[in-house]
Protein backbone atom coordinates (compact mmCIF):
# COMPACT_ATOMS: atom_id res chain seq x y z
CA UNK A 1 0.00 0.00 0.00
CA UNK A 2 1.10 3.75 -0.74
CA UNK A 3 1.10 5.81 1.98
CA UNK A 4 -0.72 9.46 1.68
CA UNK A 5 1.61 11.88 3.93
CA UNK A 6 -0.29 15.13 4.14
CA UNK A 7 2.37 18.32 4.41
CA UNK A 8 0.49 20.94 6.30
CA UNK A 9 3.28 23.79 5.37
CA UNK A 10 0.54 25.44 3.51
CA UNK A 11 -1.93 25.56 6.50
CA UNK A 12 1.12 27.06 9.23
CA UNK A 13 1.32 29.88 6.01
CA UNK A 14 -2.21 30.72 6.26
CA UNK A 15 -2.24 31.24 9.90
CA UNK A 16 1.01 32.93 10.29
CA UNK A 17 -0.76 35.40 7.79
CA UNK A 18 -2.71 37.06 10.36
CA UNK A 19 -0.10 36.44 13.30
CA UNK A 20 -2.73 34.22 15.45
CA UNK A 21 -3.78 31.12 15.51
CA UNK A 22 -6.27 30.48 13.20
CA UNK A 23 -6.18 27.65 11.35
CA UNK A 24 -4.64 25.86 14.29
CA UNK A 25 -2.40 23.90 12.51
CA UNK A 26 -2.60 20.83 15.52
CA UNK A 27 -5.96 20.80 14.80
CA UNK A 28 -6.05 20.66 11.44
CA UNK A 29 -2.77 17.76 11.63
CA UNK A 30 -5.37 15.63 13.80
CA UNK A 31 -8.04 16.10 11.42
CA UNK A 32 -6.08 15.39 8.17
CA UNK A 33 -5.66 11.39 10.73
CA UNK A 34 -9.03 11.59 11.58
CA UNK A 35 -9.83 11.77 7.76
CA UNK A 36 -7.54 9.29 6.61
CA UNK A 37 -3.66 10.20 6.46
CA UNK A 38 -1.63 8.06 6.77
CA UNK A 39 0.63 10.35 8.03
CA UNK A 40 2.02 14.34 8.35
CA UNK A 41 4.77 16.29 6.86
CA UNK A 42 6.48 19.24 7.58
CA UNK A 43 9.09 21.56 6.27
CA UNK A 44 10.07 23.90 8.72
CA UNK A 45 13.00 26.29 7.41
CA UNK A 46 15.53 28.39 9.37
CA UNK A 47 13.41 31.96 8.96
CA UNK A 48 9.95 29.65 9.97
CA UNK A 49 7.97 31.48 7.12
CA UNK A 50 5.44 28.18 7.51
CA UNK A 51 5.93 25.84 9.76
CA UNK A 52 8.03 26.90 13.68
CA UNK A 53 10.04 24.99 15.01
CA UNK A 54 7.47 25.15 17.93
CA UNK A 55 4.80 23.59 15.77
CA UNK A 56 7.10 20.38 15.56
CA UNK A 57 7.69 20.12 19.25
CA UNK A 58 3.61 20.53 19.67
CA UNK A 59 3.13 18.06 16.81
CA UNK A 60 5.01 15.26 18.09
CA UNK A 61 2.80 14.04 21.74
CA UNK A 62 -0.38 14.43 20.08
CA UNK A 63 0.05 12.73 16.25
CA UNK A 64 -1.42 9.12 15.86
CA UNK A 65 0.35 8.30 12.37
CA UNK A 66 3.40 8.30 10.92
CA UNK A 67 5.59 12.05 11.26
CA UNK A 68 8.22 13.09 8.41
CA UNK A 69 9.97 16.31 8.91
CA UNK A 70 11.67 17.71 5.58
CA UNK A 71 14.68 19.74 5.70
CA UNK A 72 18.22 20.68 5.08
CA UNK A 73 20.46 19.41 7.05
CA UNK A 74 21.61 22.51 9.22
CA UNK A 75 23.02 22.03 12.88
CA UNK A 76 19.53 23.40 13.73
CA UNK A 77 17.75 21.50 11.86
CA UNK A 78 19.47 18.50 12.93
CA UNK A 79 19.17 19.45 16.31
CA UNK A 80 15.41 19.47 16.25
CA UNK A 81 15.05 16.16 14.50
CA UNK A 82 16.70 14.45 16.48
CA UNK A 83 15.30 15.86 19.58
CA UNK A 84 11.76 15.37 18.38
CA UNK A 85 12.36 11.74 16.90
CA UNK A 86 10.04 11.37 13.79
CA UNK A 87 9.52 8.21 12.47
CA UNK A 88 11.18 9.77 9.57
CA UNK A 89 13.22 12.55 8.21
CA UNK A 90 13.29 13.95 4.29
CA UNK A 91 16.67 15.37 3.96
CA UNK A 92 16.56 18.10 0.94
CA UNK A 93 19.49 20.00 -0.28
CA UNK A 94 17.56 23.31 -0.77
CA UNK A 95 19.44 27.00 0.47
CA UNK A 96 17.22 28.48 3.23
CA UNK A 97 15.83 31.11 0.77
CA UNK A 98 14.56 28.57 -1.87
CA UNK A 99 10.72 29.41 -2.23
CA UNK A 100 10.15 25.17 -2.04
CA UNK A 101 12.42 22.77 -2.61
CA UNK A 102 13.45 22.51 -6.13
CA UNK A 103 16.02 20.19 -7.01
CA UNK A 104 17.34 16.62 -5.76
CA UNK A 105 20.35 16.19 -3.80
CA UNK A 106 23.80 15.66 -5.99
CA UNK A 107 24.60 12.23 -3.85
CA UNK A 108 27.97 11.97 -5.87
CA UNK A 109 29.42 15.09 -4.57
CA UNK A 110 27.81 14.80 -1.49
CA UNK A 111 28.45 11.38 -0.28
CA UNK A 112 30.40 11.84 2.23
CA UNK A 113 28.42 14.21 3.97
CA UNK A 114 24.67 12.61 3.39
CA UNK A 115 26.32 9.31 4.58
CA UNK A 116 27.68 11.17 8.21
CA UNK A 117 24.28 12.65 8.49
CA UNK A 118 22.23 9.54 7.01
CA UNK A 119 23.91 7.35 10.59
CA UNK A 120 23.59 10.05 12.62
CA UNK A 121 19.78 9.83 12.56
CA UNK A 122 19.86 5.92 12.17
CA UNK A 123 21.69 5.92 15.36
CA UNK A 124 18.91 7.05 17.19
CA UNK A 125 16.24 5.05 15.45
CA UNK A 126 14.82 7.52 12.63
CA UNK A 127 14.38 6.64 8.96
CA UNK A 128 15.89 8.42 6.78
CA UNK A 129 14.77 9.32 3.13
CA UNK A 130 17.18 11.53 0.75
CA UNK A 131 14.98 13.60 -1.76
CA UNK A 132 16.56 12.93 -5.28
CA UNK A 133 15.89 13.26 -8.96
CA UNK A 134 15.80 10.47 -11.79
CA UNK A 135 19.74 10.64 -12.64
CA UNK A 136 20.26 7.00 -11.47
CA UNK A 137 23.85 8.15 -10.91
CA UNK A 138 22.32 9.95 -7.96
CA UNK A 139 19.69 6.89 -7.16
CA UNK A 140 23.25 4.88 -6.85
CA UNK A 141 24.84 7.30 -4.81
CA UNK A 142 22.09 7.87 -2.28
CA UNK A 143 22.24 3.88 -1.96
CA UNK A 144 25.86 4.04 -1.40
CA UNK A 145 25.00 6.92 1.62
CA UNK A 146 23.36 3.88 3.78
CA UNK A 147 19.80 5.81 3.65
CA UNK A 148 16.57 3.94 4.37
CA UNK A 149 14.55 5.45 1.77
CA UNK A 150 14.59 7.86 -1.38
CA UNK A 151 11.89 10.30 -2.15
CA UNK A 152 11.86 11.07 -6.01
CA UNK A 153 11.51 14.71 -6.84
CA UNK A 154 8.23 15.05 -9.06
CA UNK A 155 7.99 18.25 -10.30
CA UNK A 156 9.33 17.32 -14.24
CA UNK A 157 6.75 14.94 -13.87
CA UNK A 158 3.96 16.62 -12.85
CA UNK A 159 5.29 19.73 -15.50
CA UNK A 160 5.08 17.50 -18.23
CA UNK A 161 2.38 15.18 -17.38
CA UNK A 162 -0.24 17.25 -19.63
CA UNK A 163 1.68 17.34 -22.19
CA UNK A 164 2.88 13.84 -22.47
CA UNK A 165 2.42 11.73 -19.76
CA UNK A 166 4.08 8.75 -20.90
CA UNK A 167 7.35 10.23 -21.67
CA UNK A 168 6.82 12.21 -18.34
CA UNK A 169 6.53 9.38 -16.32
CA UNK A 170 9.64 6.93 -17.95
CA UNK A 171 12.06 8.19 -15.78
CA UNK A 172 10.43 7.74 -12.81
CA UNK A 173 9.82 4.60 -13.64
CA UNK A 174 13.72 3.74 -14.39
CA UNK A 175 15.07 5.52 -11.66
CA UNK A 176 11.78 3.16 -9.18
CA UNK A 177 13.12 -0.01 -10.20
CA UNK A 178 17.01 1.00 -9.81
CA UNK A 179 15.92 2.24 -6.23
CA UNK A 180 14.18 -0.85 -5.73
CA UNK A 181 16.91 -3.04 -7.14
CA UNK A 182 19.07 -1.52 -4.90
CA UNK A 183 16.81 -2.41 -1.99
CA UNK A 184 15.49 1.54 -1.49
CA UNK A 185 12.45 2.36 0.08
CA UNK A 186 10.91 4.87 -2.42
CA UNK A 187 8.67 7.74 -1.73
CA UNK A 188 7.79 10.83 -4.33
CA UNK A 189 6.49 14.54 -3.88
CA UNK A 190 6.26 17.65 -5.36
CA UNK A 191 3.03 18.98 -7.54
CA UNK A 192 1.51 15.37 -7.42
CA UNK A 193 -2.43 16.36 -7.54
CA UNK A 194 -5.27 14.56 -8.24
CA UNK A 195 -4.69 15.20 -11.95
CA UNK A 196 -1.37 13.24 -12.02
CA UNK A 197 -1.22 11.78 -9.13
CA UNK A 198 -3.27 8.04 -10.43
CA UNK A 199 -0.93 7.36 -13.15
CA UNK A 200 2.10 7.82 -11.34
CA UNK A 201 1.01 5.22 -8.87
CA UNK A 202 -0.25 2.72 -11.25
CA UNK A 203 3.14 2.79 -13.11
CA UNK A 204 5.21 2.87 -9.89
CA UNK A 205 2.68 0.59 -7.57
CA UNK A 206 5.56 0.03 -5.25
CA UNK A 207 5.90 3.46 -3.76
CA UNK A 208 5.80 3.09 -0.28
CA UNK A 209 4.51 7.13 0.40
CA UNK A 210 3.77 9.88 -1.33
CA UNK A 211 3.95 13.92 0.42
CA UNK A 212 1.30 15.59 -0.64
CA UNK A 213 0.66 19.70 0.04
CA UNK A 214 0.37 22.80 -2.12
CA UNK A 215 -2.43 21.01 -4.43
CA UNK A 216 -3.95 19.03 -1.66
CA UNK A 217 -4.90 22.05 0.28
CA UNK A 218 -5.87 23.71 -2.67
CA UNK A 219 -8.52 21.27 -3.90
CA UNK A 220 -9.71 21.27 0.22
CA UNK A 221 -10.78 25.28 -0.19
CA UNK A 222 -13.36 23.85 -2.92
CA UNK A 223 -14.11 20.02 -1.54
CA UNK A 224 -13.42 19.93 1.76
CA UNK A 225 -10.75 18.44 3.85
CA UNK A 226 -12.48 15.39 4.44
CA UNK A 227 -13.54 14.65 0.92
CA UNK A 228 -10.18 15.83 -0.42
CA UNK A 229 -7.83 13.14 1.50
CA UNK A 230 -10.28 10.54 0.37
CA UNK A 231 -10.06 11.21 -3.36
CA UNK A 232 -6.37 11.85 -2.99
CA UNK A 233 -6.14 8.08 -1.30
CA UNK A 234 -8.40 6.74 -4.09
CA UNK A 235 -5.54 7.67 -6.51
CA UNK A 236 -3.28 5.40 -4.65
CA UNK A 237 -5.56 2.14 -4.73
N1 LIG B 1 8.50 16.74 -0.82
C1 LIG B 1 9.40 17.70 -0.51
C2 LIG B 1 10.80 17.31 -0.23
C3 LIG B 1 9.00 19.05 -0.45
O1 LIG B 1 9.90 20.00 -0.14
C4 LIG B 1 7.66 19.38 -0.69
C5 LIG B 1 7.21 20.80 -0.57
O2 LIG B 1 7.38 21.26 0.73
C6 LIG B 1 6.76 18.34 -1.00
C7 LIG B 1 7.21 17.03 -1.07
C8 LIG B 1 5.31 18.60 -1.26
O3 LIG B 1 5.18 19.30 -2.47
P1 LIG B 1 3.79 19.96 -2.84
O4 LIG B 1 3.51 21.01 -1.82
O5 LIG B 1 4.03 20.50 -4.22
O6 LIG B 1 2.76 18.86 -2.81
Amino acid sequence: MTKLSVNINKIATLRNARGGNVPNVCQVALDCEKFGAHGITVHPRPDERHIRYQDVLDLKPILKTEFNIEGYPSAGFIELVKSVKPHQVTLVPDPPEAITSNSGWDTVKNLDFLKAIVADFQNVGIRVSIFVDTNLKNIEFAAKTGTDRIELYTEPYATNYPIDKEKAVAPFVEAAKLAKELGLGINAGHDLSLENLAYLHALIPWLDEVSIGHALIADALYLGLEDTINRYKKQLE
